[in-house]
């Protein structure tokens, strides 16, 4: 069983770098076409597309990991300094998955191309931000199958 932990270990260690290159890939897509007041093309969703996927799939790995631990009863975060780390993991955690999903949602629905980028620029900085703090940045940067 210690198998399956390391695999979901290592696949949210890894997926975490996929969600910070996805969501500064947004940005640098966004933030000039604000600007530039050029439209918003397909080439301009693709990364927000990606940002909002990746979010989606560390959720589900996170869930599969807290059941996991719970199932075995272990510790989540054992040894972290902060005792009440792991809520705010979760919660910083389910948070991003909504502020990315509203901002891929309200993208399309905005009807101006200025708009469109605005609010992917906002609401993917938002998500940035709470990743960045939920991130428990004391464990590996890289974990390969490794408890
Ligand atoms: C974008 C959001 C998230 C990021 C960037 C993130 C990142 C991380 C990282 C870097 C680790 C440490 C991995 C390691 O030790 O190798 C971790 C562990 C973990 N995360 Fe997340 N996480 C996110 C969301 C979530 C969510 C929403 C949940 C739960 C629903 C969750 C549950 C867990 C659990 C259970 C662990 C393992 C704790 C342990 O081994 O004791 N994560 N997360």
């Amino acid at each position: 069983m210690a198998t399956v932990y390391a695999v979901l270990l290592t696949l949210h260690n890894i997926n975490r770098w996929l969600v910070l290159v996805t969501g500064v890939w947004t940005l640098i897509r966004a933030v000039p076409g604000i600007r530039r007041r050029s439209p918003f093309t397909p080439a301009d969703r693709r990364p927000l597309t990606a940002f909002t996927g990746t979010v989606h799939l560390q959720l589900i790995l996170g869930l599969l990991l807290y059941a996991f631990l719970g199932m075995q009863g272990a510790p989540v975060f054992a040894g972290a300094s902060n005792v009440g780390f792991q809520w705010q993991h979760l919660g910083l955690g389910v948070l991003a998955a909504i502020t990315a999903t509203v901002g891929s949602a309200l993208s399309r629905r905005t009807p101006t191309d200025q708009g469109k980028f605005r609010v992917a620029t906002t609401w993917t900085a938002v998500t940035l931000l709470l990743v960045l703090l939920l991130i428990p940045w004391w464990r590996p940067l890289v974990r390969l199958f490794t408890v």
